[in-house]
């Protein structure tokens, strides 16, 4: 299917006002001319190997797979510097931002993830670094609020709206508009006007490259499944986009249903929202019937965001990628028991994937291998689990 430019089938495009093109356009110019030349990818590959911790291993779970019946291995995104797959699109965007002769980056951040691997990107490439960030976060998540100072980002707390990372967006938009010149705006998930979608989803390709040669080196055939959370969509797009053409493989994606009671929020624009536009482009979200957004909800922060990127949206109407539901209850459960079994403490995004591979067990053949995209490390969501833990 020959798609228009920017566009996944229905979903995707660029809906920004007219003072925003000009930025647009030079980030898409920037993606043709710069992105595929020997020199710029010679620099991000040194970057990705020498500084972020890449090649990142697959690993097999002994134990899990023992009580699974299947295989289960994981894609080990939380052994990256910083702590999760954002630094891959954070180093590819600031290196591609020096190309382009910008002298700052700035980027909106919700938990902070992609805040902090803003802010390392930006300090290891010499070029200042401003972070919007909804002031309800910056009260929520202190700890990367200090990360990013120490690594010298100043951090805007934004006021307005819901104070959280749908108004820190806006904001850094609005500010772009009058500061193109010098700033790049790295945009932190597949989301958001073209060219976004396409140029964070090139950035993190690099999880689904490697694993590809890796799964099949370790097993000798490619994963039966592959399952990653879905919040903008980054690390699940990276993790898929190697095998869409590959059809053997399953594709599983999986947004947060919040408590799963009724009537509660959730952040799962793919399976209870409805297409509209958010952020610039026209994809599937939570929205009202007067087509106001509807407020978020996910016990991981990062997950927390009532749209979607384009191209999930696309993925999931042509039904090559299916996109699961799990409940917080179960994601703690996920992450308990990732940590008893394996020793690895997984993000809470991440244990979304999990948890929907643990309720769906039964739905594997024995002796079948499943991936999932671990896409961060937990550390910084102990407050959140001793919390629960605490309240029994
Ligand atoms: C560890 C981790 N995984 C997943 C996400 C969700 O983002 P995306 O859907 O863009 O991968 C985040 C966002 O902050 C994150 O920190």
């Amino acid at each position: 299917m020959i798609m228009k430019k920017g566009y996944f089938g229905e979903f995707g495009g660029c809906f920004v006002p007219e003072l925003l093109m000009p930025p647009l356009n030079e980030v898409e110019r920037a993606m043709q001319d710069i992105l595929p030349t020997e020199a710029f990818q010679k620099e991000l590959s040194d970057l990705l190997n020498s500084y972020a911790g890449r090649p990142t291993p697959v690993t097999f779970c002994p134990t899990l797979s023992r009580e699974l019946g299947f295989a289960l291995w994981l894609k080990r995104e939380d052994l990256l510097h910083t702590g999760a797959h954002k630094i891959n699109n954070a180093l590819g965007q600031g290196l591609l931002a020096k190309y382009m002769g910008k002298t700052c980056l700035i980027a909106e951040t919700g938990a902070g993830q992609h805040g902090v691997a803003t802010a390392a990107a930006a300090a290891r490439l010499g070029l200042a670094c401003r972070i919007f960030m909804g002031a309800e976060d910056v009260e929520r998540q202190a700890t990367n609020v200090a990360r990013m100072r120490l690594m010298r980002a100043e951090v805007v707390a934004v006021e307005s709206g819901s104070r959280t990372l749908k108004d820190a967006i806006n904001e850094t938009l609005r500010y772009w508009i009058s500061h193109q010149s010098d700033c790049h705006y790295c945009f932190g998930t597949a989301a958001g006007p073209h060219p976004f979608p396409t140029l964070v989803k090139e950035f993190q390709r690099v999880i689904s490259k490697e694993s590809k040669e890796q799964m099949l080196a370790a097993t000798g055939k490619l994963p039966d499944a592959i399952v990653a959370c879905v919040g903008g969509g980054s690390n699940a797009i990276g993790a898929f986009a190697e095998y869409l053409d590959e059809p053997s493989v399953r594709l599983v994606g999986v947004e947060a249903a919040g408590t799963g009671e009724p009537g509660c929020f959730n952040s799962a624009p793919l399976n209870l929202g409805s297409p509209g536009v958010l952020h610039g482009s026209y994809s599937m979200l939570l929205q009202n019937l007067d087509g106001q957004i509807e407020p978020s909800h996910s016990i991981s922060a990062g997950l927390d965001y009532p749209g979607v990127g384009p191209e999930h949206s696309y993925l999931q109407k042509s039904g090559r990628v299916s996109y699961g539901l799990v409940r917080d209850s179960n994601v703690v459960a996920a992450f308990l028991r990732l940590s008893a079994s394996e020793g690895i403490l997984p993000a809470l995004e991440s244990s979304h994937a999990l948890a929907w591979v643990f309720d769906h067990a039964e739905a594997f053949a024995q002796g079948s291998t499943v991936l999932v995209n671990l896409s961060g490390r937990g550390d910084k969501d102990l407050g959140i689990i001793q919390k629960v833990l605490n309240e029994g």
